[in-house]
Formats: C-alpha cells, sequence, structure tokens
C-alpha cells in the first residue's frame, strides 16, 4: 500500500521513518516534507492546507491511507474534505479537532465530564476580564487565546500586572488575531509537567508511553516557551499506577463525553498534564501526535505503527495486540537555529550529519531543513531532532548528545539538560 504523510517537521520525519519500515507498505509520500523526509520517502510539493490538490495526489497514487501531522489541517477540516472523497485518513475530523483548537470547547467538555483541571473562567468582553482580573491580586493566573496561535497564545503570569498586560494583548492588541476573539483564564498550576498520548477509534483506547518534553527555551526550564526543545520517553514521573488512574480519570471519560457531544475522536489525543499535589490535572489536549513527544515515542515503538493507525481509521482498534515497546528509554534533543524563538536566518549549511548517522541507536530526524543544490541547509527555528536510544535514560541523553556534537552550522545551539528531570528522578 502507499501512504501520505501531511506536514514537513521532526514529527512527519518521524512518522515517514517509522511508516517506512512497515512490510506492507510500498511507497511513502510526505507533503510538503522537508530534508530528511526526502530521504526515507518521497517529497511532495503541495503545501498542508491545499486540500483539492491533496486529494487529488491521493488519487492519482494510489494512496490508500493518509496520516496528519500538525493540527492546522485537521482543525480546517482536512479529514471531513478527504471522507467526504472515500479516502481513507488517521485523525480527528473537523468538530472532534476543536478539542486543541478551541480552549473554551476544551474547558467546558472537562469541565462537564469531571475531567480534573484548572478553575477557569471564560471571557469575551475584555472589560469583564480585566476586571476579574483586578479582583485577583495574588492569585497567580494563566491567561489563553481560545482559539489555535502556534504555542504562543498561552501566557502564564506572575502577578496582576502581568495578567493585565496578558489581557490586553490577547483581546484588545488581538496579538493572534481572531484566536483571541475569546479567553480562558484559569488558576495557575504548579508540577511536573508530562505528555500522556493515547490511539483511539472513539471507543478504544491505547494509551502509549508516557514522555517529558521541554518547552523553554533554556537550561533548567528558563527563558521564553518554544515549541519543544526535547523530550524523553518513558517519563518516570508517570509511573504505571499514575498511567492507570490517567486513563481511568483523564482519557476514558473524555473519549465518552467527545461521543455524547455527537464529535466521536478518531486519532491521537494528547493530554499535556500538569501533575500537582492533588494528582494530575490536564492543562490542553493536542489532537496529534506531540512534536518532539513523536520522535523518541516512535523510536521505542516495535510494534507496526501501519497497523495501528489502519485500525483506527477502520474502527476496529480493539482488535489489535497489545503494542510492543524497546525497553530502552529515549531521549530527543532539538538543535535549533540561533535566535529561535525569536527571529532567525535560514539558509546555513549542516555539516556532520553522516557522522551523526553512523552511531550506533541514534537517528536525526530533520524538522527545519531543505536541500539546496545537494547540500542540506537550515530552513526553520527548530533543525533538528536529535534522537538516540539507550540502556538507561543516562546512556540514551549521552548518546543523543554524542551525535549532536558531530553536527554543526553557524549559530546552532541546543539545551544541554534534557532528559535531566528523569535522570534524577526519586519517585
Ligand atoms: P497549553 O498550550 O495550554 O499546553 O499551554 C502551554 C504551556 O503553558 C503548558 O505546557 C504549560 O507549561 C503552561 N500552562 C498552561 N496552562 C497552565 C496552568 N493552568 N498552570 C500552569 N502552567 C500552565
Ligand atoms: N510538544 C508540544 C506539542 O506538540 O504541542
Amino acid at each position: 500500500m502507499n501512504v501520505l504523510i501531511i506536514g514537513g517537521g521532526g514529527r512527519e520525519h518521524a512518522l515517514a521513518w517509522k511508516i517506512a519500515q512497515s512490510p506492507r507498505v510500498s511507497r511513502v509520500f510526505v507533503a510538503p516534507g522537508n530534508a530528511g523526509t526526502a530521504l526515507d520517502a518521497e517529497n511532495v510539493a503541495i503545501a498542508e492546507d491545499d486540500f483539492p490538490a491533496l486529494i487529488a495526489f491521493a488519487r492519482q497514487n494510489e494512496v490508500t491511507l493518509t496520516v496528519v501531522g500538525p493540527e492546522a489541517p485537521l482543525a480546517a477540516g482536512i479529514v471531513d474534505a478527504f471522507e467526504h472523497e472515500g479516502l481513507r485518513i488517521f485523525g480527528p475530523n473537523r468538530k472532534a479537532a476543536e478539542l486543541e483548537a478551541s480552549k473554551v470547547f476544551c474547558k467546558d467538555l472537562l469541565r462537564a465530564a469531571d475531567v480534573p483541571s484548572a478553575e477557569y473562567q471564560t471571557f469575551s468582553d475584555p472589560r469583564r476580564a480585566l476586571q476579574f482580573v483586578a479582583e485577583r491580586e495574588g492569585t497567580p493566573l494563566v491567561v489563553k487565546a481560545d482559539g489555535l496561535a502556534a504555542g504562543k497564545g498561552v501566557i502564564v503570569c506572575a502577578g496582576r500586572d502581568e495578567a493585565v498586560d496578558a489581557v490586553r494583548l490577547i483581546a484588545q492588541q488581538r496579538a493572534f488575531g481572531e484566536a483571541g476573539d475569546r479567553l480562558v483564564i484559569e488558576e495557575r498550576l504548579d508540577g511536573q509537567e508530562a505528555s500522556v498520548l493515547a490511539i483511539t477509534d472513539g471507543r478504544t483506547i491505547v494509551t502509549l508511553q508516557p514522555a517529558q518534553d521541554h518547552k523553554p527555551a533554556g537550561d533548567g526550564d528558563t527563558g521564553p516557551n518554544t515549541g519543544g526543545m526535547g523530550a524523553y520517553c518513558p517519563a518516570p514521573v508517570v509511573d504505571d499506577e499514575r498511567l492507570h488512574w490517567i486513563e481511568e480519570h483523564v482519557l476514558v471519560p473524555t473519549v465518552h463525553a467527545m461521543r455524547r457531544a455527537g464529535r466521536p475522536f478518531r486519532g491521537v489525543l494528547y493530554a499535556g498534564l500538569m501533575m500537582t499535589n492533588q494528582g494530575p490535572k490536564v492543562l490542553e489536549y493536542n489532537v496529534r501526535f506531540g512534536d518532539p513527544e513523536c520522535q523518541p515515542l516512535l523510536m521505542r515503538l516495535k510494534t507496526d505503527l501501519v497497523d495501528v493507525l489502519e485500525a483506527t481509521v477502520d474502527g476496529r482498534l480493539g482488535e489489535i495486540e497489545p503494542l510492543e515497546w524497546d525497553p530502552r528509554p529515549a531521549v530527543c534533543v532539538v538543535m535549533a537555529s540561533e535566535g529561535y524563538p525569536g527571529e532567525y536566518t535560514k539558509g546555513h549549511p549542516i555539516r556532520g550529519l553522516e557522522e551523526a548517522a553512523k552511531l550506533p541507536d541514534v537517528k536525526v530526524f530533520h524538522a527545519g531543513t531543505r536541500s539546496q543544490d545537494g547540500r542540506v541547509v537550515t530552513a526553520g527555528g527548530r533543525v533538528l531532532d536529535v534522537t538516540a536510544l539507550g540502556e538507561s535514560i543516562a546512556r540514551a541523553k549521552l548518546q543523543a548528545y554524542t551525535a549532536v556534537k558531530c553536527i554543526r552550522w553557524p549559530g546552532a545551539w541546543c539545551r544541554k539538560d534534557i532528559a535531566d528531570k528523569a535522570i534524577g528522578w526519586v519517585g
């Protein structure tokens, strides 16, 4: 069979690499892909939002399964468009994708389903939001734009003044456009974060191994937020008992609530969780694989991913065997462009990729790269996702950073402490 993957980042490279290993797959296409996906699959020069061109391509090339990486096409209804044409596609439809695309929808659903999450209120009038904030001196708050804002619409505030600024930025200066038509203001939670991803066909839930992302740019979780500077899997902060608890109190009631709401969920349900003193609480839902969590997850997954994705699309996930995992942990270190998450330049040739690829148990997934005159050059803020397996999490970290040291371009940088929280973990 032929498979089409939509997207062009590190997550999509990991998906292409894993799917290409399936003995049932003949050709893997990635639209639009990057310099790395061109090595493990075939790139197709179609943008992720050009649904008619993607549908025509799938038809012409006998694609029998399409897999969507990023949230934007899901929120814009790519699954509805493909299904309308009778094409099989993995991911939630537009109504189900609202779980990520609208924070107001998500919070209201969590409250109705009694899923633990931060206390909140929603606002569409900025004056009311400002009044609410003014009355809450000393309460740590988080201000969120309702809609998709490329991960930037969430502002964790140190005090009342910052919360006032956040409301003004989102609702009055319209920094994220109509994503800021409505606001969620919620209590700030404290604790360690973890990502628990599950694959569901709307009835059966197959939970993946827990992972942890590193959102802030600087070591020790300092500096501005990014798309994620590294990840590891498994995350010891979510032990088996806690994972079970999360399935029972978070994932199951959410999947049921979505079905009751007439929005049956099919695809990846990704719970961003905070481990608080009162137990795990949901920070947000995403409706797709996490980037970079997907990279260490798929390095460890031994089961043929295509079987799982197809069973989900066909509504027979209950029939598949339990997933098999490599017992070894995996660590992914993101190498970024100078200036990221702010302004950065592109087009720098990347050296040392072949040397890094020769190291055992290492895979360098590409995120923001492209080919130019036969060379791989930088083409984004997050450039490479250097991922390694190891006998222990410390060894996986060492191996990933050994590979990082092989690779260079002007201004390249990475966090130096990816997975340290897991290495120092004492339960
Ligand atoms: P979100 O897009 O909702 O996951 O938010 C992005 C990041 O903001 C999360 O990964 C957390 O680090 C942080 N965050 C979101 N909501 C809260 C909250 N209620 N308390 C503390 N931090 C939060
Ligand atoms: N790793 C965070 C995200 O994919 O949204």
